[in-house]
């Protein structure tokens, strides 16, 4: 499950996961975890691209796979919410664009794929590239949008209800400078793969989102 950020998209694929009974890779949260290494290392956007990629590598990110439970861990340490503050929201696009630290990080993601396809018969992962790169041969490709303003609303009630600072103008552009950044980066942008499905959800409430999924899967014979 690919898109963009405020698209109800982990909301979604937690739940989805949960119902099929399979585990879930948030893949944007190995990125925060990578980011929030590079600025433990004292490093910043002014950083040299040398320094931010071997700060990223050396990161030990372990990644939890429990719909109900998502956790990730950085150096042993739970880092859950931290990742999600300001900081490592606005330096995440230009970590992650490195194509040194995509291809490490793209290797465990799939390595972590393959083991739950092996043990419990599939995943559902969500991230930017994960139709494109990650899991080309993934037997359901879905791409969630939104418009701007809708995604940046959704984006602004998380942030106020985790006790973060949200005045809209500042979210709107916060959200629009990392779609900037994640659709026009070199190494897999963030785009909907060729053969996914497009769902809009400006006007669609999470359950309506969810009964679109449970059609697709059960069309595709995914329910185990
Ligand atoms: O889904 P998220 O907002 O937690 O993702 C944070 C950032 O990580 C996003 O702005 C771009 C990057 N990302 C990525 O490049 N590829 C992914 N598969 C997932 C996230």
């Amino acid at each position: 499950m690919d898109g963009p950020s405020g698209t109800g998209k982990s909301t979604v694929a937690r739940r989805l996961a949960r119902e099929c009974a399979v585990p879930y890779l948030d893949t944007g949260a190995m990125y925060r975890a990578a980011t929030l290494a590079v600025l433990r290392a004292g490093l910043g956007p002014d950083s040299s691209a040398r320094d931010v990629v071997l700060a990223a590598a050396q990161a030990r990110i372990e990644s939890g796979t429990d719909p109900a439970a998502p956790r990730i861990l950085l150096s042993g340490e739970d880092v859950e919410s931290e990742i999600r503050g300001a900081e490592v929201t606005g330096l995440v696009s230009a970590v992650s664009a490195h194509p040194e630290i995509r291809e490490l990080i793209v290797g465990r993601q799939q390595e972590l794929i393959a083991g739950a396809v092996a043990s419990d018969g599939g995943m559902v992962v969500e991230g930017r590239d994960i139709g494109t790169v990650v899991a080309p041969d993934a037997a359901l490709k879905v791409y969630l949008t939104a418009s701007d303003e809708i995604r940046a609303a959704r984006r602004g009630a998380q942030d106020r209800k985790a006790g973060r600072a949200a005045d809209a103008a500042t979210v709107l552009a916060a959200v629009r400078r990392r779609d900037h950044l994640d659709t026009t980066r070199t190494v897999s942008p963030l785009t909907a793969a060729a053969d996914a499905v497009v769902l809009d959800t400006d006007h669609l409430s999470v359950d309506a989102v969810l009964d679109e999924l449970r059609r697709l899967v059960g069309e595709r014979g995914l329910v185990r």
